[in-house]
């Protein structure tokens, strides 16, 4: 008789296991909490998305496209960009659609770094980019963002790197904290980075969520900046579609032909009737551009709320994520508050630490309120217990 045994494996990721977002949300549920840790919207999309998405299918556009992506798509793109951010990208050679912000990353990745080659992230940071960086045999370099504030510390960048940087991953405007690098900061990382040849992966997933006024500041307006750049944005966040999974990284032609490589033989192509729908839809640009008024009335709304508790409020200049400062309210920490919160008071948050290595905790809390209004108005009468 045969024995049916797996072979032993030596774990890729050693590191990873099952993620904070999972056990809140787990613990959410459980509880019947409101979530507001995870981070997309309770609501749904334009209704002329979907409808512009089976219009395509129903119009036979249902077998692979071009493997960089569909061109009325790339082209919507290019013309986007150029119109916000003043820089041309060509469609045909500059940008590449992909399985959402998640694969252009990786992919970015896999395509520039090699074993022994460092790559610098800013912590806190979004949960993908180190397992990323390792996945591609780079040594991860992690530099903190200023405790307190969580700006870019340009000193402490400018000491990380090395002879054997390749890269640089920047995240404006910034997951978790709600902060987005100013003009002053983008001249100062071009400074910065001209006389290296480190290059840099932009994750601008929320650039359509700058409030009060203010501008996305892409790599793509400088110019110093975008020759050595991947920009990557996601439609599933502009469009309230994250589950869709589609976004783009744009890139000069030699990154781009690299990139395009390692897509090729890793998704090859991206959902087609959802390219020709996105492509359609991006036809009016009024969805994107009022969605900081969109966003910007629920942060007030939520920031109205939280402000008569007596947690703190750190400032929210971008996305859809709100920081509290929770030493006023408790002694436990960051994690332990967060598990507390759920079950006492019913409201899930997520702590900042999870989105840091070694776990520092500096007793703040992150929120989501790209959620409906009833949705927000509950969460804050629970928390106004606090
Ligand atoms: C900073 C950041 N980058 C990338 C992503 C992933 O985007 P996508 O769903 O398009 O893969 C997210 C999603 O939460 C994010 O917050």
């Amino acid at each position: 008789m045969t024995l049916a045994r797996t072979p032993a494996i030596q774990s890729k990721l050693p590191a990873v296991g099952t993620t904070i977002f999972t056990v809140m949300s787990a613990l959410a549920t459980e509880h019947r909490a409101i979530n507001l840790g995870q981070g997309f919207p309770d609501f749904g999309c334009d209704p002329r998305l979907p409808q512009a998405v089976t219009d395509a299918m129903a119009a036979g556009h249902n077998q692979y496209p071009p493997m960089p992506g569909v061109p009325a798509l790339r082209e919507a793109v290019s013309a986007k960009m150029e119109a916000l951010y003043g820089r041309r990208y060509d469609p045909v050679t500059e940008i590449t659609v992909t399985a959402g912000a998640t694969q252009a990353i990786l992919t970015a990745i896999l395509a520039v770094v090699r074993p022994g080659d460092e790559v610098i992230v800013l912590e806190p940071c979004y949960d993908s980019y180190v397992p990323n960086i390792e996945l591609a045999g780079g040594t991860v370099v992690r530099v903190p963002l200023t405790p307190g504030s969580l700006r870019p510390d340009f000193g402490r960048i400018a000491a990380a790197i090395t002879p054997r940087t390749r890269a640089l991953i920047i995240n404006t405007p910034h997951n978790p904290s709600g902060t987005v690098w100013s003009a002053q900061d983008m001249q100062a990382l071009q400074d910065l980075l001209a006389p290296t040849e480190v290059l840099l992966i932009a994750d601008e997933v929320y650039e359509h969520m700058v409030f009060d006024g203010r501008a996305h500041e892409s790599v793509a307006r400088y110019p110093g900046l975008a020759a050595r750049s991947f920009v990557v944005s996601s439609f599933g966040k502009t469009y309230h579609v994250t589950g869709w999974k589609v976004g783009y990284v744009a890139a000069p032609a030699p990154l781009s032909a690299e990139f395009r490589k390692v897509h090729q033989f890793n998704v090859f192509t991206v959902n087609t009737p959802v390219q020709h729908g996105l492509a359609q839809f991006m036809a009016d640009p009024a969805p994107y551009t009022g969605l900081p008024a969109f966003y910007q009335r629920k942060r007030d709304l939520f920031r109205e709320g939280l402000a008569r508790t007596r947690l703190r409020l750190l400032p929210c200049e971008g996305t859809y994520f709100q920081c509290a400062d929770i030493s006023q309210v408790s002694d436990l920490s960051e994690a332990e508050f967060c598990q507390w919160l759920t079950r006492e008071i019913g409201v899930a948050a997520i702590p900042l630490s999870a989105f840091y290595g070694e776990g520092f905790d500096q007793r703040v809390v992150r929120f989501c309120f790209a959620k409906q209004d009833e949705t927000l108005h509950t969460a804050l009468e629970r928390l106004a217990r606090l």
